[in-house]
């Protein structure tokens, strides 16, 4: 079983069962801001979940990308990954536990799907929870016994196990019943049952029944409708069905693995060391190539979802000098991983260019330090670990980050593998004290209309035409970061790496004044933020929207619409009334962040 084969599979049994399938969605989540990434196939679905109708209906299949970063620093074993896809069912207020079993199970053991002898899984279910007031699940475990579960094979597990969400730290959320694989280990004990971590069951699939809505005080709200929202990661699914000890033993990570191979003149399986850096290199690019290749792509920052893919980068090119590179080569890696990935995921191609100039930019930027920060770390090591307490100062690892850009967990790899540890709080401390003297010589920038004339909608509704010239003339990464206006001017802030060529300034002109020449008419209608994101208007991601927002389409049926966008206007009727659009300046804002002045005469 490979992994197209699987997606493949998965897809097509829940059609017949009535599932629509819909498109996976960014991994940059637009409903929660509690976490930087989509760590879940439901974290899309969220409002669904909560209550909301999906235009698909009641029951639906997909395939999601996801990345989960609390495990960056485990990468480098034989198991962990930060990104992975997740294939998963949904029941929203449809089916409930005794099906989505059924359907489970059937899906798992039929000689049509993926086969697994009957004998081979375990389950678990939920033990109950005085405190949430839910009782043991005994309406699971009775269905699974049905299916011809012996009780030996089905083990109640507490909250810590068998409970799932929410995504992020609110949300839906509720008991589960997880299915394992026997992998005929002997048991660890008299007590080894499904779900015991010592290696003789590992967890295939996981059908969670969403009944909680875990608010921002910490409580547990019953939900007026029940859903059922199942998880099967598929590069675990394919290691446990194709019988490989390791993820990276599939047909998965073989092509990337073979890539640095050749790249680096090295071989995997060889020695313990080395094997460790190439699946690092291999999790961390693909990872990035995911990030960078997203329709919100982020570029390497300092903050935020920008930081950790600066981390996966800088991690990803410390560990290839290990084993000897000295240039630039992970763009060469990401290209195999986008040959593999574009079918599922065509956005990957479409973002080619930018994927490959942002790791080049961003790995030369590193190589060019890294040597010196080395050198610069082994020089202090002596007298580092003359510390009895072997800790490094945070001062230190601060500087390292300053002068060197060393992300600091890279700084506690390093300091890790030479018997210290470092000082965070310190580092934290010295990181704090250098950002607050930063601002202090910056003005705060306010984003937002700053009033309401008429000359001031003009250049509202220019700002709409303008974001929509740069995706045109730059890509669908461009994402507006920030807005000032005034009745002189206006200011645009927008996600891109690099400055725009004087023929790409020319060409957003010239789309902005087409638009203004065509004088299409600007329509406001007030709709629920699903519905306007489902009809493609552009959400401020990051921004917290009521649920009813106003959306603005400039052009309609008769003559195409051009830009649509969730906005608290006000805006002009028709584009004509604006006047010539003219850019004046194009530079900086901050890191991957473009401003643009213009002015409309
Ligand atoms: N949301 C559940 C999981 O991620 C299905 O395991």
């Amino acid at each position: 079983m490979n992994a197209n084969e699987l997606r493949r599979k998965y897809i097509e049994f829940f059609k017949a069962k009535g599932h629509t399938q819909i498109q996976g969605k960014s991994l940059l989540p637009d409903n929660d801001p509690t976490v930087l990434f989509t760590t879940a196939g439901m974290h899309p679905l969220v409002p669904y979940l909560l209550g909301a109708e999906h235009p698909a209906g009641k029951r639906l299949v997909n395939v999601q990308k996801c990345i989960r970063t609390g495990d960056i620093d485990a990468v480098g074993d034989f198991s962990h990954l930060t990104f992975f896809e997740m294939l998963g069912n949904w029941s929203l207020g449809d089916y409930f536990k005794d099906e989505a079993i059924r359907i489970s199970y059937e899906f798992l053991t039929s000689p049509q799907w993926l086969g697994i002898p009957h004998e081979k899984l375990g389950v678990t279910v939920f033990a109950g929870e005085e405190d949430i007031g839910i009782p043991p699940d005994d309406e699971s475990a009775g269905v699974w016994r049905e299916l011809g579960f012996s009780d030996d094979k089905i083990s109640y597990r507490p909250r810590e196990d068998n409970w799932w969400g929410p995504a992020g730290e609110t949300g839906p959320c509720g008991p589960d019943t997880e299915m394992f694989i026997d992998m005929g280990k002997e048991p660890c004990g008299p007590d080894c049952a499904p779900g015991c971590a010592c290696g003789k069951w590992l967890e295939i699939w996981n059908d969670v029944f969403m009944q909680f809505n875990k608010d921002a005080d910490g409580k547990y709200i019953a939900l007026k409708r029940k859903c059922v929202d199942t998880g099967m990661g598929v590069e675990r699914t394919v290691t446990i069905l194709s019988g490989k000890k390791s993820v990276y033993d599939t047909d998965i990570f073989a092509p990337i693995i073979a890539a640095i191979e050749g790249a680096l003149g090295c071989k995997y399986g060889t020695d313990g060391e080395t094997d460790r850096s190439i699946r690092i290199i291999a999790d961390h690019t693909r990872s990035a190539v995911f990030i960078l290749g997203d329709p919100k792509a982020v570029s390497p920052s300092n903050t935020g979802a920008g930081y950790v893919l600066r981390r996966l980068i800088r991690r990803a090119a410390r560990h290839a000098r290990k084993l000897g590179n000295e240039s630039c080569f992970l763009a060469d890696i990401a290209a195999v991983v986008l040959e593999q990935f574009t079918e599922t995921y065509p956005e990957l191609l479409e973002n080619r260019a930018f994927i490959t100039d942002e790791l080049n930019k961003e790995e030369e930027k590193f190589l060019e330090t890294l040597q010196k920060g080395e050198k610069e770390f082994e020089k202090l090591l002596p007298n580092l670990l003359k510390d009895p307490k072997k800790i490094m100062p945070g001062r230190v690892a601060f500087k390292l980050y300053d002068t060197y850009g060393f992300p600091v967990e890279l700084t506690e790899e390093l300091a890790n593998e030479s018997g210290l540890s470092v000082d965070r709080a310190g580092f934290d401390a010295a990181f704090k004290k250098h950002q607050e003297l930063s601002r202090a010589g910056v003005g705060v920038f306010k984003g937002g209309l700053q009033d309401n004339s008429e000359t001031a909608a003009k250049y509202h509704t220019a700002t709409h035409l303008l974001q929509q010239a740069l995706k045109l003339t730059l890509g669908p990464h461009i994402a507006q970061k920030g807005s000032n206006i005034t009745a002189e001017r206006m200011r645009f802030d927008f996600s891109h790496p690099e400055p725009l060529s004087k023929d790409e300034i020319e060409r957003v002109e010239s789309i902005v004044n087409e638009q203004i020449r065509r004088d299409l008419p600007v329509k406001m209608e007030v709709m629920n933020l699903d519905d306007a994101k489902a009809a493609g208007a552009v959400a401020l991601f990051g921004e917290k929207y009521e649920s009813l927002v106003k959306v603005y389409t400039i052009g309609d049926e008769a003559t195409g619409v051009f830009s649509r966008e969730v906005c608290g206007g006000p805006h002009i009727e028709r584009t004509g009334l604006i006047g010539m659009f003219k850019i004046q300046k194009e530079q900086s804002s901050s890191r991957g962040v473009r401003r643009i002045r213009a002015v409309i005469e």
